[in-house]
């Protein structure tokens, strides 16, 4: 065994907060995570849950009226306290962000060969001819069939899954420690999907890329990551090892995500959507933000916020009453209070 990675990205007591004619949104809040050289972390949770702003916030990326705050250290440097330029040149050298539509990070007036290659002429200050070879094996590697015939190709003349495709072969072209993928399959057809999924999990494999694999689908999590963060309204509720996580989840929030996963090997019946709604960011409800929704909520979740603590070895989770048992750090599940 490995001893824990020294992590690539780590988030310290990290927040988002944005100003609004109405108020102040806070949108992410009080952050710790981290993420390692070849770890692939998981950040599921419903939309709105703040899982995009979280990353925006470290790229830099936040609208106007936004502010990131804590530390948000790239192998140590905090990318908070960086200049613009310092930042322009960690941004697409040492970390890259591939998003849910593809036709942000595609110009479409470019031909393939071009976008590729001038990633690498600016970032790289590479030769064109080299940087042509490169972008082309790239191609290759990322499973483009024919890659010679895409090259000469523009964006719209190629597939969404190719096109995500070749985003994905322009984020690895600097070979960054880390890409943060927001969504990347959920525009696609499931059998694409499945492909991308797989292209991500052998690339960070074989580059040691450190990924982070933003999706409100926990049912994709399963085959990928290591690690998994759920947030809910802005915070992180639980933080497990994948596996240990699908066997028992220690919070309600989390039990009740995976209830609600459509699962071949499950009647469409047992589909157990959460009822209720993620709280008004606004105004978040007193105590435990999952209280009103929380089949197991007793009086003090009603008043008291659960901070996020361990809960059993590489597990935390925020609430009173996680599904584990302290002193063994077995989880537990509680009997299914009745529906209603
Ligand atoms: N420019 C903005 N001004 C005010 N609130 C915003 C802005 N951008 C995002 N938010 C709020 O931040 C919260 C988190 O959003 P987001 O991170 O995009 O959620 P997710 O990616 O989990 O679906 C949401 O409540 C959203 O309304
Ligand atoms: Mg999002």
């Amino acid at each position: 065994m490995q001893a824990t990675p020294q992590p690539v990205l780590e988030l310290r007591d990290y927040s988002v907060r944005f100003s609004t004619p109405d108020g102040e949104v806070a949108a992410v809040s009080d952050l710790d995570l981290s993420v390692g050289a070849g770890e692939t972390l998981a950040v599921v949770g419903e939309s709105g849950s703040g899982k995009s702003q979280t990353f925006n916030g470290v790229f830099g990326l936040l609208s106007r009226n936004g502010r990131a705050t804590g530390a948000a250290l790239v192998e140590g440097r905090n990318l908070l306290s960086m200049s613009e330029k310092g930042l322009d040149a960690i941004r697409g050298q040492d970390m890259a962000m591939v998003f849910q539509d593809p036709m942000t990070a595609l110009n479409p007036a470019m031909k393939i060969r071009h976008q590729l290659s001038e990633t690498l002429q600016v970032h790289k200050g590479m030769k064109r001819r080299d940087a042509e070879a490169a972008a082309l094996a790239m191609l290759r590697l990322v499973g483009i069939p024919e890659a010679e015939r895409r090259f000469e190709q523009y964006p719209h003349q190629l597939s969404g899954g190719m096109r995500q495709r070749v985003v994905i072969a322009m984020a690895l072209l600097c070979r960054p420690k880390l890409i943060v993928a927001d969504e990347p399959t959920t525009a696609l057809d499931v059998t694409i999907q499945a492909q991308i999924l797989d292209l991500f999990r052998d690339l960070t494999a074989e580059f040691g890329t450190a990924l982070v694999l933003i999706t409100h689908d926990l049912g994709v999590v399963a085959g990928i990551a290591d690690r998994v963060a759920v947030m809910y309204a802005g915070r992180v509720v639980e933080e497990a090892a994948v596996d240990a996580l699908f066997q028992r989840p220690a919070h309600p929030y989390t039990a009740a995500l995976m209830r609600s996963i459509p699962r071949v090997d499950r009647e469409i019946e047992a589909v157990d959507p959460i009822p209720g709604r993620p709280p008004d960011v606004m105004r978040p409800p007193p105590g435990c933000p999952f209280h009103p929704r929380c089949r197991h909520a007793e009086d003090r979740c009603r008043r008291e916020r659960p901070p996020l603590a361990e809960v059993a070895p590489g597990r935390r989770a925020a609430c009173w009453f996680p599904f584990v048992d302290a002193a063994s750090g077995a989880v537990t599940l509680p009997a299914e209070p009745a529906h209603g």
